[in-house]
């Protein structure tokens, strides 16, 4: 379990993350969201270590994460697998060689372990074809999934990703957000996906926090998310017109008593609408 307690970030003076706290489960896929500049990325690097935060507490498994020793952070960022805005491969690099790297500097095994855990990790992501070949021979889905194998050579405890399906098309985007609740659970990791695609939320969210400027502005799972009454969630939420007829018409459909099957139906068929949009 990672916890937050109390996390401030300010930039010379002016406040980017304002009084955070919050839980994230293990095994579980924990979603930051909120819209552009609301503080998500900054709020992802302040638990990886790649920003200090200007005050407040953040524990792995129990243990203070800002009060540790070199020694110590270092062991824990090595249980840490991260998937950046963009998958940031290395373009003179094989996808194997790329999904070996992290062994490369981090493990004590040899070349042949090394290896066949690497084979394992692209096998996870169903790439193992694509050991031998460049990324700039492969789809920026398969580049995902290439990162989504170098983030888990490790075997970390803790998942994080920076909007992992932007700049995907819809059908690749729901395969990564799959992959990443697949793995999350196979290996019972600490998720936290970072996203302001709705989509994903309701797709793979077991718990969420919506970030609204800086502010925690409401943490519940996908099934509350519907029927809050936050303003500023629903005003996040219902931006996608999509959403924003399902809930009118979820509104018109609970006031007759319909049944769940009329409900799933009209979803349904707006879905199919959507499609086509
Ligand atoms: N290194 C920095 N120095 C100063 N301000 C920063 C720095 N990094 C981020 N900010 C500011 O912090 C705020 C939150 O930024 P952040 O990148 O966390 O937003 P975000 O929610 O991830 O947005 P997006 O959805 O566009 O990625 C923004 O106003 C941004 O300008
Ligand atoms: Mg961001």
């Amino acid at each position: 379990m990672i916890e937050v307690k109390n996390l401030i970030k300010e930039f010379e003076g002016r406040v980017v993350l304002d009084d955070i706290s919050a839980n994230f489960q293990k095994g579980a896929v924990n979603m930051i969201i909120g819209k552009s500049g609301s503080g998500k990325s900054v709020f992802l690097k302040c638990l990886v270590g790649l920003i200090r935060p200007t005050s407040g507490e953040i524990r792995y498994g129990g243990r203070n994460f800002l009060a540790m020793k070199n020694r110590e952070m270092k062991r824990l960022r090595r249980d840490m697998g991260m998937l950046f805005q963009g998958s940031a491969l290395f373009d003179s690099k094989t996808v194997l060689e790329n999904v070996m790297f992290p062994l490369d500097v981090f493990s004590r095994k040899n070349q042949r372990e090394r290896r066949k855990r690497a084979e394992f990790c692209l096998e996870r992501v169903n790439l193992l074809d694509a050991a031998d070949l460049f990324p700039s021979e492969i789809s920026g889905g398969m580049m995902k999934r290439v990162a989504i194998a170098r983030a888990i050579a490790l075997n970390p405890k803790y998942l994080f990703c920076d909007e992992p399906n932007s700049g995907l098309d819809p059908k690749t985007s729901q395969m990564i957000d799959e992959l990443i609740q697949d793995i999350t659970r196979d290996f019972n990791m600490t998720s936290l996906v970072v996203s302001h695609d709705m989509n994903s939320v309701m797709n793979i969210g077991d718990y969420i926090l919506f970030l609204n400027e800086g502010i925690k502005e409401w943490e519940g799972s996908k099934e509350h998310i519907m029927d809050s009454d936050n303003d500023k969630l629903n005003d996040f939420v219902f931006a996608s017109d999509l959403f924003k007829k399902i809930k009118e018409a979820d509104a018109i459909i609970t006031g007759n008593e319909a049944n769940e099957e009329n409900r799933k139906k009209l979803i349904q068929r707006m879905e199919e609408e959507a499609k086509d949009l």
